[in-house]
Order: structure tokens, then sequence, then C-alpha cells
């Protein structure tokens, strides 16, 4: 294990949650009649920014559409890999129209814009890890995307079956703790069916693997820089497995978000060069 591990800094796009509520159901974790504490939401949002910026980081936004309040979880908007978009095809079709608006910045900001012909939403479920892209389904992305996405960018893609509903994106579930040639990943096995775990067992002998609690506590939602882990403060566990691994763990509460089954790592999108 490195005593010093190094961060790489990242290019972050982010939307701020002026819009965001819970009014509708597409996940267990969503209860419109609960409500959200705007207040608390957008100071909870803001201290995830200031966060990633004390640390380094570039965090750009897009215009947040009033009417699509799901629009702050940026990390499903598209994959961002090599200058390259696959702009998402939202399962539901109340997230449908955000893919118009996040187009429009992505291609504002001169990136070429691959359109996903089935069922795609982005970094929520493709998650690039150095060699590989590991890609989840079961839920929302199709094996049919998987296969686009390993067109596109010419990257294998490694296909994992998701199966606990709580657990319906691939970054809920899991997260990549450093992208290099040799990285690796935390994960919550009971997300995936036997063979996706062997896979990942396989391909991440060396992996953290998290507990129950912590998985429900959204800590696998994280950011990782190679260095600093942007983790939910409620995993605890989690934070000093981290710790131990020679991670330094920034805890950050984003309670109001997981009331639309969402946290650190789906507000953030990672613009890749
Ligand atoms: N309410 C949103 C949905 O169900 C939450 C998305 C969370 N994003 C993520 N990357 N897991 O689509």
């Amino acid at each position: 294990m490195p005593d010093s591990r190094v961060p790489r800094l990242r290019r972050f796009l982010v939307c701020e949650p002026r819009h965001f509520a819970v009014q509708y159901s597409i996940n267990p974790w969503m209860h419109p009649d609960t409500p959200v504490d705007v207040d608390l939401a957008r100071a909870q949002w803001q201290a995830l920014i200031r966060a990633y910026r004390d640390h380094g980081h570039t965090v750009e936004t897009v215009e947040p559409v009033a009417e699509l309040p799901d629009m702050v979880f940026a990390a499903n908007c598209a994959l961002v890999l090599g200058g390259r978009v696959l702009g998402s095809l939202f399962h539901a079709p109340e997230r449908r129209p955000e893919s118009t608006a996040y187009d429009a910045w992505f291609v504002g900001a001169g990136y070429e814009v691959h359109r996903a012909e089935s069922v795609c939403e982005g970094e929520g479920d493709l998650v690039p890890a150095g060699r590989f892209v590991l890609a989840g389904t079961g839920f929302r992305t199709t094996r049919e995307a998987h296969r686009q996405a390993q067109e596109l960018f010419g990257v294998p893609v490694i296909s994992l079956q998701l199966v606990d509903p709580r657990f319906y994106h691939l970054d809920t579930a899991l997260f990549v703790l450093d992208d290099g040639e040799d990285g690796n990943i935390a994960y919550y096995p009971e997300a995936f069916t036997p063979g996706s775990r062997a896979v990942l067992a396989r391909l991440y002998p060396d992996a953290v693997i998290a507990t129950r609690e912590d998985a429900l506590a959204f800590g696998l939602n994280s950011v990782s820089d190679g260095r600093h882990v942007f983790v939910a403060s409620r995993a605890k566990e989690l934070a000093d497995q981290l710790d131990r691994q020679g991670y330094v763990p920034v805890p950050l509460d984003l309670s109001e978000f997981q009331k639309a089954g969402g946290g650190i790592k789906c507000c953030t999108q990672e613009l890749r060069p």
C-alpha cells in the first residue's frame, strides 16, 4: 500500500438544486409525500462544491431547468470520456427532457455529442475504472447501451447485473477509488448477482468491501480523486476502512438528496479529457 496516495485534479459538471424536489417516485427511496428541506438541500450541495474546490478541483455548472427536479443529479446525464459524450436516454419519462439541457451545455462547451440508442443513464451506470468501464444493468441502463459505449469509446465494458432495487444504479453500489491501470474500487457485493460478484472479485481482489449499513447510507455513492474520498458522513465504517488504506475521507452530509435516491456521486458528472 503506498503511504502517500496522489490525487489527480478533476473537472466536474454540476447543477444547482434550485428546483430540486421529490415530486414523483422512480426508485424505492422516493416518497413524494416526504417534504424536502430546500434550504438544507442547498446548503448541503454548496458544502459539496466548496469541498471540491478546496481540494483543487474545477467545478462547472449547467443552468437548472424548472420542472426538472432530478436535474441536480448531473452524473446521470452522460458519460464523458476522451472528449466524447454519450448523452443519456433516461428510463423515466419524467427525466427525459433533462437531456436537451445537458446536451446543449456539452455542445456549447465544444464536445462531440453522441446519443444513446437505448436506455442509458450516464455515469449512474457507466463507471470508468482505468482499463475498463464498469457498467451496471438491471434497472436502468440496458446491455445494448453497454455495447454502444464500448463501440463509441473503444474501452472494454464489463457488464454487471444489479439485483436490489435500492441499488438501482451502479454508482449506488460501487465507486472507483483510483482509476489508474491497476486501480481499485469499493463496493457492496449483495447488490450484484453471484456471477457479477465473481467478476468483481476476480478483477479487484483487494477491493474495499462495504457493509450493508454503509451501502444503505449511500457510502458507495462517493467521489475519489485518488487520495481524497468525498464520502457520506454516515458511512462511518467505510471511512475507517478508507483511512486504513491510506485514503483521506472527506465526510459530507447529503441527507436531503437521499430522499430522491441520490448522493455525492449522483450530483457530480466528471468531464474526462
Ligand atoms: N431520483 C433520481 C432517479 O431515480 C436519482 C438519481 C440518482 N443518481 C445516481 N447517479 N444514482 O433517477
